[in-house]
C-alpha cells in the first residue's frame, strides 16, 4: 500500500510498513540515472541517455565531477566514522555504487546504522535489492523529499517503536550533490536547519556541491540542459554554501569549504596528497560541519 504523507508517496523497506511500486515514469530523464551514466553505470534508460550525452557534449569533465565527488563521499564518511559517529542519515543516495555509505561506515563501525533516502522509486527498487543489514549494523531505505525535510524525519521508520537512527545520539546528515538541485525557492538554508535542528551536538553535515567557480561556461551549459528538460540545477561558489551553514551554527571542520579534489581528512599532511582531478575537473566543493 502506498500511503501520502504531505504529498510525498512513501516506500520503504522497513518492517511493519507496505511496498506498493509507485508509477515511474520512464519517458523522462532523470538526476539519479543520468548521474549512474556518468559514473559508468548501467541503470538508466534512453531518456536519461541522451540528455547525459548532451551534458557530456558541453561538459566533458562531468564523469570526474562524479567520481572526484564520490570519493569525497568516501573520505568524509570514513573520518566521520573513524572518530566516532555511528548514524548517518543519506539524503539523495543515487542508484547504489560500490562502495556505498553503509559498507564505509561498517568497514569501521559495524554497528553502525544508515538510513538511505531519495525522491526517485528507481533508486529504492534498486537499494532494496542490492544493499542488506548485516547482523551487527542496519540499513534501511525511503523515498523522500529533501524539499520537505520533515517527512523524513517524519517517516514511520523514524517514529515507530525501533527507529532506525536514534535522534538522541549524534547523526551525521549527508547532502552529498544533491543541494545543487535545491533552487532558492526552496530555501535551502531552511531546509538544513530542518534537518539539523532536532538532531544533537555532536551531529555532523557532509555536503557536497556542484560549482561554476572553476569551468563557469561548462558548468553554466550543463545546468541549463538539466533545466531545459524539467530538472532544477543551481550551481553554488564556496560563499554562497557558507552562507547556507554558519548562520546555522555549524561549525566548518577543516580543511572547511574546498574543491572536494583537494579535500583530505589530514590537514596537517606535508605535503598534501596530490589531487586525482584538476578543481575544473571536479568542479564541486565540499565541506564537514560540526553541531555543537
Ligand atoms: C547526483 S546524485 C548523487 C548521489 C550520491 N549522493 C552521490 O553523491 O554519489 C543526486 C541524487 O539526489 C536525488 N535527488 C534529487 N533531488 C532530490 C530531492 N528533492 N529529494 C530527494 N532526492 C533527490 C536524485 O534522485 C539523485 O539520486
Amino acid at each position: 500500500m502506498t500511503t501520502e504523507n504531505s504529498g510525498t508517496a512513501w516506500l520503504s523497506t522497513t518492517a511493519g510498513t507496505s511496498w506498493t511500486p509507485p508509477e515511474i515514469d520512464f519517458t523522462k530523464p532523470q538526476t539519479a540515472r543520468m548521474y549512474d551514466y556518468y559514473l559508468g553505470g548501467k541503470d538508466h534508460y534512453a531518456p536519461d541517455r541522451e540528455t547525459a550525452e548532451r551534458v557530456v557534449a558541453v561538459w566533458p569533465g562531468v564523469g570526474k565531477f562524479a567520481r572526484a565527488n564520490r570519493h569525497f563521499m568516501h573520505l568524509a564518511v570514513e573520518r566521520l566514522a573513524t572518530v566516532g559517529v555511528d548514524q548517518f542519515l543519506d539524503i539523495g543516495t543515487g542508484i547504489p555504487t560500490s562502495p556505498n555509505v553503509h559498507e564505509i561506515a561498517q568497514a569501521a563501525r559495524p554497528e553502525a546504522r544508515i538510513l538511505y533516502t531519495d525522491h526517485d522509486p528507481v533508486v529504492l527498487a534498486h537499494a532494496r535489492a542490492l544493499m542488506n543489514s548485516t547482523a551487527e549494523g542496519r540499513i534501511d531505505y525511503i523515498q523522500g523529499d529533501l524539499r520537505r525535510p520533515g517527512t523524513i524525519l517524519g517517516h514511520p521508520c523514524m517514529t515507530g517503536p525501533e527507529p532506525v537512527l536514534d535522534l538522541g545520539r549524534p547523526v551525521a546528515v549527508n547532502l552529498v550533490a544533491i543541494m545543487h538541485f535545491i533552487t532558492p525557492e526552496d530555501d535551502p538554508r531552511r531546509i538544513i536547519a530542518a534537518l539539523m535542528d532536532p538532531l544533537p551536538a555532536g551531529s555532523h553535515l557532509v555536503l557536497s556541491h556542484i560549482t561554476a567557480e572553476f569551468a563557469p561556461a561548462e558548468v553554466a551549459a550543463a545546468a541549463q540542459l538539466y533545466r531545459n528538460q524539467g530538472l532544477p540545477a543551481h550551481a553554488r561558489d564556496a560563499r554562497a554554501l557558507a552562507d547556507l551553514v554558519e548562520p546555522l551554527g555549524l561549525e566548518l571542520l577543516p580543511p572547511g569549504i574546498v574543491p572536494v579534489n583537494r579535500w583530505s581528512p589530514d590537514v596537517s599532511a606535508d605535503p598534501p596528497p596530490a589531487p586525482l582531478y584538476t578543481d575544473a575537473e571536479a568542479s564541486c566543493l565540499g565541506l564537514i560541519a560540526r553541531k555543537s
